[in-house]
């Protein structure tokens, strides 16, 4: 396929996202992402903009294809492209021929390609239920309210996980009448029984989202034909707006050592967490989280004890594994290896070295 250099390296981080969203259950956009690969791209604002994308446009980076099929999938939502609409949900995917045309089409609207200009933004809520878990095994060993924090918490949905109804294999938790009921695939031992509750919550991010005002923007970024997560997306949103927690905008680091260096209550747990986002942080801010959580771990006390609940990649590779740090004593353990949206949980509940 001729074309610069820039434009050779587009395609190819299509092609990768194509793997990915085969891998993680999305065949719709794995073919938009392979068509976007393989054909002669139009003459159109948004193609001229990836032929000439100075960046690095790979999911690691850019995420250039997750914008693309964003603003696409924008578009679809609202209507603005009825013929690519034909191809989405709920009607079945055609073949790579039909789509084709219809997606030529959508490359030419006028509004796409505002969404080249800025990140792909998503908060999972799929991943509250692996959280929820982490929490109910810190409350097992600390039995007290918890003070919960979160870094990089997007539109904070996630820190409304005790307003959503959980069944994580035995063991059924939240509210039995929310919006929102999550079954993750369970594999091994139910979570530990304990009784929760969150006396406070809190969460940063740098770029944070509203579930008033941001809902168009967060459904988008989910995958079209993944219903079932845009379903609990759309009750996590509901329950959001009902419960506003408002998301700091600041970075991760800054936003800790500020938490942390506030005396603790006597008789509240604190609770650090976050899912999918320390591996965006910079070197720098890893490291001073780390030294923020460590030096408060250092003064925590049965009393005042804390908590630090990841949800994380180790490596490049597709699992996810759910890992908790306690204080006093520094205790870790290796909760569950997950699916990265926590479509399904293998509980391993083992020492951490
Ligand atoms: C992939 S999203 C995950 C959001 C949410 N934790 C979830 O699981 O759905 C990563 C989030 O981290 C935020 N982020 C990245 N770097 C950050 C930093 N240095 N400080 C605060 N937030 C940051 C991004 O803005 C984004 O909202």
């Amino acid at each position: 396929m001729p074309g610069s250099a820039a434009e050779q390296r587009v395609r190819a981080a299509f092609a990768e996202q194509a793997g990915w969203c085969r891998t993680l259950g999305s065949p719709l956009t794995a073919q938009l992402c392979d068509l976007m690969a393989e054909r002669p791209w139009p003459d159109t604002a948004v193609a001229d903009r990836l032929r000439a994308w100075s960046g690095d446009p790979r999911a690691s980076a850019d995420a250039v294809p997750l914008r693309l099929g964003g603003g696409l999938h924008a578009l679809v939502r609202r209507h603005a492209v009825p013929e690519l609409a034909a191809c989405y949900p709920p009607h079945p995917l055609p073949a790579p021929d039909s789509m084709w045309p219809p997606l030529v089409e959508a490359l030419g609207h006028a509004d796409l390609a505002q969404w080249l200009d800025g990140p792909p933004q998503t908060n999972e809520v799929g991943r509250s239920s692996a959280l929820i878990a982490g929490l109910l095994a810190f409350a097992s060993r600390f039995p007290l309210p918890i003070s919960l924090m979160e870094l990089g918490a997007s539109a904070g949905l996630n820190l409304q996980l005790d307003r959503f109804r959980f069944n994580l294999g035995e063991r059924h938790i939240g509210d039995a009448s929310s919006l929102l009921q999550i079954t993750p695939e369970w594999h091994g031992a139910p979570p530990p029984a304990a009784s929760l509750e969150i006396a406070a919550r809190a969460g940063v991010d740098q770029d944070p989202l509203d579930p008033a005002l941001d809902s168009d923007r967060l459904l988008a970024f989910v995958w079209a034909d993944q219903v079932q997560r845009i379903a609990q997306l759309e009750a996590a949103l509901t329950i959001a707006r009902a419960h506003p927690v408002a998301i700091d905008r600041d970075n991760a680091a800054s936003w800790l050592e500020t938490q942390l260096s506030a005396e603790p209550t006597t008789g509240v747990s604190r609770v650090v967490m976050h899912s999918i986002a320390f591996q965006y942080f910079s070197l720098e801010t890893q490291a001073r989280v780390e030294a923020a959580i460590e030096q408060a771990g250092a003064e925590a006390t049965e009393r005042t004890p804390l908590g630090w609940l990841s949800f994380e990649r180790d490596g490049p590779g597709r699992d996810v594994y759910l890992r908790l740090r306690t204080w006093p004593g520094g205790e870790g353990r290796l909760l569950a290896r997950c699916h990265p949206h926590g479509a399904s949980i293998s509980w391993l509940d083992a020492p951490a070295h």
